[in-house]
């Protein structure tokens, strides 16, 4: 499927709650969402604004009405993870040809988890790095969310205790995580 197509995407998940494609409008949601949950890691609205325009595809949000309960982003990269010195800025840019799919900024509402929000949302970033015909999901993942990414079938490539060491309230047992695609 032509990349440029898959824009603007929305699924159910029950009669409250949809996934959707972000829009720019969301977005002030998104930073206050954002900034509650991750605090001093949160991104900026502005950085939150780059993201989106670098990769609309792959920012997902799950919402009910006009209210946000999660969100979750990604971007394509040419350089495989497992290879490379992982920082807590990786993946440095979105190449729009590259074969590996990096997901992060994964977040659901504290009011709303363990409902299969975050379920959902890797569900769609997985189904769409498949159309994308990418090569591998990769991510980091902490102590809260490996279990369901885990369920999703990505593995444990190794620890990553160099990152965000001096936040371990926010990310406990940083592990790179993958699925090979293809
Ligand atoms: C991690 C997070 C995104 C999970 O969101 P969620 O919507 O509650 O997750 P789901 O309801 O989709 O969970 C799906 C499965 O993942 C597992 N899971 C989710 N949260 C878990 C937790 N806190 N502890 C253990 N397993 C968990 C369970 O197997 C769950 O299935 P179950 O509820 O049927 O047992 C959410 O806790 C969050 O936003 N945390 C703070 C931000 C964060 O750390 N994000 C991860 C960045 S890598």
């Amino acid at each position: 499927m032509p990349r440029a197509e898959l824009y603007l995407h929305s699924v159910p998940v029950n009669t409250n709650t949809e996934i959707r494609s972000a829009r720019m409008e969301d977005l002030e949601k998104v930073a206050q969402l954002e900034n509650r949950v991750w605090r001093e890691l949160g991104a900026s609205q502005d950085d939150l604004r780059r993201r989106f325009f670098v990769f609309p595809q792959g920012f997902f949000l799950a919402v009910a009405g006009p209210d946000l309960l999660g969100f979750c982003c990604s971007l394509l990269t040419d350089t495989d993870a497992r290879l490379a010195a992982l920082n807590e800025t990786f993946p440095p840019r979105h190449i729009p040809r590259g074969d590996y799919f990096f997901l992060f900024g994964l977040t659901v509402d504290p009011l709303f988890r363990r409902k299969g929000i975050a379920r959902h949302l890797v569900a769609e970033e997985l189904a769409l790095a498949g159309k994308l015909g990418c090569r591998k999901v990769q991510l980091i993942a902490n102590a809260l969310s490996r279990p369901l990414f885990e369920k999703a079938g990505l593995s444990v490539v190794r620890a990553s205790d160099e990152l965000f060491a001096q936040h371990r309230d926010l990310m406990p047992e940083p592990v790179l995580m993958e699925k090979v695609l293809k």
